[in-house]
């Protein structure tokens, strides 16, 4: 595991597209997993500019997001895919059919969730995977208490994500309930992971993927075991780690 620990959240985003420049640059048909969130925002839009300087092209490039809400019309303000056009895919070249979300608006979930999971093996697997956690340390929608042997499956959001997510709605009754989400096996099975962790409001989850048990409680505590983890922190997430200290 790497552990990188920077002044702030900007630094952090400018650090975190480098990797996935990086990674571009040495395999220009990467298969990368995408993450929605205010974390990754800022990643984005210096992924963004890294492309307008013509340094790097998504021409041949494949991606799957890890979740999507369960009954949000696609161009619904909230709706992820609409996160993803708005703050990447509008912007970068990818090719038509390249980007690929669970549909939360499919008739048969559970068959759009085995689906979902075959589209990714189709395709070799993922090559580097963006993560926030949330404050629960869940990782994708993948809420505490979820097996990690989960491939994408459907998910009852809990209490703290509805919460955390009711300051994008008009009010709380709005947030879905259910979303789809890759299963934590899938994401322990991506090549490379990428943990972005921004703002003191995570500095306890961070401390429980990091130092704590490795436990169902907290989703993200699995994410010690994978061999190719880079964590980038800004200071006040990082704030509560024994290690830095
Ligand atoms: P955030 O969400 O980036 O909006 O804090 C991260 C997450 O819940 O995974």
């Amino acid at each position: 595991m790497e552990l990188v620990v920077l002044e702030n959240g900007r630094e952090v985003s400018r650090y975190a597209a480098r990797i996935v420049a990086q990674q571009l640059l040495i395999n220009p048909k990467t298969v990368l997993g995408l993450a929605t969130g205010s974390t990754p925002e800022g990643m984005y839009s210096k992924l963004v500019r890294i492309f307008n300087e013509d340094l790097i092209t998504f021409e041949e490039a494949t991606s799957f997001n890890l979740d999507e809400y369960v009954g949000l019309p696609k161009d619904h303000p909230q709706s992820y895919f609409r996160f993803m056009k708005e703050n990447l895919l509008d912007h970068v070249n990818f090719k038509e059919g390249a980007n690929h979300m669970p549909n939360g608006l499919a008739e048969n979930l559970e068959e759009e969730c085995v689906n979902y999971e075959k589209m990714i093996t189709s395709h070799g697997g993922i090559d580097l995977q963006v993560l926030g956690i949330g404050r629960n340390a869940h990782i994708g929608f993948n809420e505490p208490g979820t097996e990690f042997v989960a491939e994408t499956h459907v998910v009852d959001l809990t209490e703290s994500t509805l919460d955390a997510n009711a300051r994008f709605f008009t009010s709380i009754e709005e947030v879905p309930k259910k979303a789809i989400s890759m299963g934590i096996k899938t994401i322990m099975q991506a090549r490379k992971i990428l943990l972005l962790v921004i703002g003191g409001s995570k500095a306890d989850a961070l401390v429980k993927t990091l130092e704590g048990t490795i436990t169902i409680d907290y989703p993200s505590s699995v994410l010690k075991l994978h061999p190719q983890l880079t964590v980038v922190a800004d200071k006040a997430a990082a704030a509560k780690l024994k290690k830095i200290k």
